[in-house]
Formats: structure tokens, sequence, C-alpha cells
């Protein structure tokens, strides 16, 4: 059975690092209010870096690392929703600016899933065989979609960028995913793109009549309850039917939205705190980036050996949720 197995991994995040307490001048929050209630001690913010120009770094870093050449890449996934352009896409920059002539691009947006999104169709090419190497790359700019001035908001995410290279093999690679979205009339998680503007409009039609900006728009309460309610649903469903068992997985990696979902969900599932990798004290949320560039920092610290089981979980706007199970 081929399948796709993660041979390079890289990560990017900007210099600029934005502590809790800067965020008092901005608005009425302190240090202990966001460390108790998210687990957020600081995030990395572009200070005028592109988007593609982080998920271009993290692309290069993850080649490096697998000593493989751009010219060998069939497939670049890009993952964002928080894109320069509409057009070309996040994979189309990151495929011209690495030279990956001979790949197809092509970008998805699934919220803060996407990534695990991502590795659900470089799978469906790699066991085809209709692709040999797959690159994923994430990068976010969530920071330019804030409100600066809402507090319940604007402290909980960050700017970063990550990528996996995805391998043809008979063995190990991704067992199984699991995706899945419920929908989202009210708009729970939304941020507005452009409004219609030609001279002919008479009256829109509108979905969410109250979202005038371009500004992230979150019900916190609401994505909480959905967080915890779906994410250890990802975790069983993608474990179902593969004979492998939650205690013969070595690390679960969640989406870093809000250390308490995840402290909830390692605790409703009955698992050792230490199989949940946390990093969000340092990046806070970074949407779909936050699983590559935690998987990067776990390879970086020799974490993973040959044959570990780890699950990747995410949830995030659509409403998206899902689950990948791999064999390191
Ligand atoms: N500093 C100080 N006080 C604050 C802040 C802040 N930064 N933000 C909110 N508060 C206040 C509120 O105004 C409220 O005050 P009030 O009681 O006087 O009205 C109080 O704190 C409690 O507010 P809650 O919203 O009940 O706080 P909660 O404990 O639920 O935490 C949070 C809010 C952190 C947003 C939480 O609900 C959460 O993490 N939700 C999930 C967020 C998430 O997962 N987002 C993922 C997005 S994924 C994507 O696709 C974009």
């Amino acid at each position: 059975m081929l399948s796709g197995k993660i041979i390079g991994t890289g990560s990017y995040l900007p210099d600029f690092v934005m502590k809790n307490s800067d965020f008092e001048k901005l608005v009425e929050t302190n240090d202990e209010w966001i460390v108790t209630r998210t687990g957020i001690s600081e995030r990395h913010i572009s200070t005028g870096m592109e988007n593609w120009e982080m998920g271009l770094n993290a692309a290069q870093n993850a080649l490096e690392k697998a000593g493989v050449k751009a010219e060998a890449i069939d497939f670049i996934i890009g993952v964002t929703v928080t894109p320069d352009y509409f057009y070309p896409t996040l994979s189309n920059i990151v495929e011209a600016k690495l030279g990956a002539t001979n790949a197809s691009c092509f970008d998805v947006a699934a919220g803060c899933t996407g990534f695990v999104v991502g590795m659900d169709i470089a799978w469906q090419y790699l066991r085809s065989g209709k692709a040999k190497k797959v690159l994923v790359v994430s990068s976010e700019s969530m920071t330019k979609t804030l409100d600066f001035t809402d507090r319940s908001s604007c402290v909980l995410f960050g700017d970063g960028a990550g990528a996996m290279l995805f391998d043809s093999t008979e063995s190990g690679g991704i067992i199984n995913t699991y995706t899945m979205c419920e929908p989202d009339p009210e708009g729970l998680l939304a941020c507005r793109a452009l409004k219609p503007n030609n001279p002919f409009i008479k009256e829109r039609a509108t979905i969410f009549n109250d979202l005038s900006d371009t500004h992230l728009r979150m019900g916190g309460r609401d994505t909480y309850k959905f967080a915890v309610r779906v994410l250890p649903k990802a975790i069983t469903k993608v474990l179902e039917g593969t004979g492998v068992t939650l205690d013969e997985v070595k690390y679960i990696i969640p989406h870093q939205a809000n250390l308490r979902i995840i402290d909830h969900v390692t605790e409703y599932l009955g698992i050792a705190h230490d199989k949940m990798y946390v990093n969000i004290d340092k990046y806070a949320n970074t949407s779909s980036a936050t699983v590559p560039i935690a998987l990067d920092e776990m390879v970086g610290k020799g974490l993973l050996t040959p044959h570990d089981k780890i699950i990747f979980a995410g949830f995030g706007a659509g409403l998206t949720y899902g689950a990948a199970l791999v064999e390191w």
C-alpha cells in the first residue's frame, strides 16, 4: 500500500516578539489574564514580511533538511487564510521562488484545520501513485486580520509558517485522515474579503450583515465549546479501523488555540498531559501553521523516533475539524 512519509519539516517565525505586556498599551488587559485564560505569553509578529515570504522560508527549511531539490516536487499545496493575493496563490509564489518547476500548485483554505486538510489531500495523491513528492506549506499572517482595539481576540494570535515534505512510501507514513465540517450559518469565526463594487449593484445579498470590516470576528465562548467537542471526536475517528489505539500514540499535536482547550481535551480523553504537544505559550495561535510549526520544533528537540505514531488534530473556521494519524 502506497502512502506518504514526512521526510522534511520546516518552520519560520518572524523575529519580532510581542509580549503580553505590550498589549497593555493598546487595550485594557494584562499578562495575568492572558496567561491564565489562554496559556499564551508571547507571539511572533511580522513587522513587514509578506505572508508568502514566511512560507518560502519554511519550505526552504523543509527541503534543506530533507536534502531534496525543488525540481523533484510534484505538488505544492499552499495552506492559508491570510494570503497576500487572491491570485497568484501562496503555492504559486512559493513554487516560483523555490524554482519547483515540475510542480502543480493550489491552495487550501480550511481555517485553522487547513494543514490537516492539506495533509489529507497530499495523502490522496501519494497513495494513488499520482505524486511522489508533495510539499504542504502553511503561512499565516493572522495579525493583519486583527482589530487591535478588541481585547477578546487581538491577544490570541501570532504570525508564522510551517512546512512538511512528503515522499512516497510503501510502509509507514500517513495511516489515516479524518476531516469534517459543521455548518456555521451565523459566522462564529469569520473574516470579510472584498465587497462587490461594480457600478450596477442595487441590492447586496449578504450572509453576515453585521460583518462590515475586514477584521477577524470570533465568538470566543462558542468556539471554545465547539473545540472541546470536536477535537476528541476527530482524534477518535482517525483511529477507527486502523488497528492503532490511543495508548499506542506517542504524541498528539493539537491546533494551538488555547491551552485550556488542550487541557480539557487531555482530561476528557484520559491521557497523560505530556502526550499533548504544547507550544502556544511562545507563538499563540498561528491558525493553520500551528501544527507544522509544532512538528518542526519536536523534530528539532529530537522527540520522535522511527515508527512512533502521532496524531495531528485541528479545528477552526468553517467550522472545520479533522485529524491525521501518521507513523513517523
Ligand atoms: N483581557 C482582559 N479581559 C478580557 C480580555 C482580555 N484580553 N478578553 C476578554 N476579557 C474579558 C471579557 O470582556 C469578559 O469580561 P466581562 O465578564 O466583564 O464581560 C471576561 O474577560 C470573560 O470573557 P470570556 O469571553 O467569558 O472569557 P473566556 O474565559 O471565555 O476566554 C477566550 C475568552 C480566551 C477567547 C476563550 O473563549 C477562547 O479561547 N475561545 C476559543 C478561541 C479559539 O479557539 N479560537 C480559535 C480560532 S480558530 C480560527 O479559525 C480563527
